[in-house]
């Protein structure tokens, strides 16, 4: 259950108080798209790239923005204010509204506008000590996998399938290549070499994955974005996955095998000591 306060349709309220019609369209078909935006700190991470990638898939699936920036900024900053500050994680989802079922678009009718905000979970010593297991599944999901869309049918069963098989989370193959994970972005490490598919509409541009890749290139950690194969996921020294609420999770057992030497790598405890200051700097409000 969501904590406290949330935000529908122009007014905050408590959660049990927010209720949206059965006839909505997110209900009906998941007709919409949505984001979750950590803060740290009470302070939003990364909060324009976030805000440009829901325009982006908003506009793919053509339903108008319902608010600019500047007010997205001031109800995504007032939701955590009112929901204590300190470290969260923001869901926010825009549907294509309340309409008479019918598949092809309503004319007129207003989106359906829902925000929610739940505390942070740091990610356990446990895991960043002895890293996670997970496991190599067919990617069965659509071809736009690009738009952030609240249709997850394909992500929830393939999470599942992972958690059904002792793991955290499937890493998806298309074509015999790497696209993503279920829910994150896939990384390799080869030969001290940070490797990760390049973007295209077979998986999610991740906020978590650009950061990587600048905070790479911002301390000469070498790095390409490529395609690579299932066999080469096998046979990496390192294996990560990146999302907003997980950060950078290492991955020390594929498919029951140990990745590398069976614990998380060096690249990693460099990466993740780069990720920890920038949030650092986050809390420290130097990097709104
Ligand atoms: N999911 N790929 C998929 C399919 C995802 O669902 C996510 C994140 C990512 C990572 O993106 P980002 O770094 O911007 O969080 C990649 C969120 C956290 C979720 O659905 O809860």
């Amino acid at each position: 259950m969501s904590s406290g306060i949330v935000y529908l349709n122009g007014e905050f309220l408590p959660v049990e108080k927010a209720s949206v019609s059965v006839l909505d369209r997110g209900f009906i078909f998941g007709d919409g798209v949505y984001e979750v935006i950590p803060a740290y700190g009470g302070c939003l991470f990364r909060l324009d790239e976030h805000l440009k990638r829901l325009a982006d898939s908003l506009s793919s699936v053509k339903i108008n923005n319902p608010l600019s920036i500047s007010q997205w900024r001031k109800v995504i900053t007032e939701l955590i204010v009112k929901n204590g500050g300190g470290d969260q994680s923001v869901y926010l989802q825009v549907t294509r509204g309340v309409a008479v079922r019918d598949h092809a678009f309503p004319v007129d009718v207003p989106a359906t506008l829902f925000l929610m905000s739940n505390p942070l979970k740091a990610v356990s010593d446990e895991v960043y000590k002895s890293g996670i297991a997970a496991v190599t599944e067919e990617d069965i999901r659509w071809k736009y996998c690009h738009i952030k869309s609240i249709s997850l049918l394909g992500h929830v069963m393939l999470r599942q399938q992972a958690l059904d098989q002792g793991a955290s989370e499937a890493i998806l193959i298309r074509d015999g290549k790497v696209t993503e994970g279920a829910a994150s972005n896939v990384f390799i490490v080869k030969s001290g070499e940070l490797i990760t598919p390049p973007k295209s509409d077979y998986l999610l541009p991740g906020i978590t994955r650009d950061l990587v890749l600048t905070l790479a290139a911002n301390h000469g950690i070498s790095f390409k974005e490529a395609d690579f194969t299932a066999q080469a996921l096998s046979d990496a020294d390192e294996i990560w996955l990146t999302s907003s609420t997980k950060e950078i999770l290492p991955v020390t057992e594929l498919d029951g095998s140990p990745v590398g030497r069976g614990s998380p790598g060096v690249l990693w405890q460099q990466m993740i000591a780069l990720y920890q200051e920038y949030k650092q700097n986050i809390r420290d409000n130097a990097l709104l």
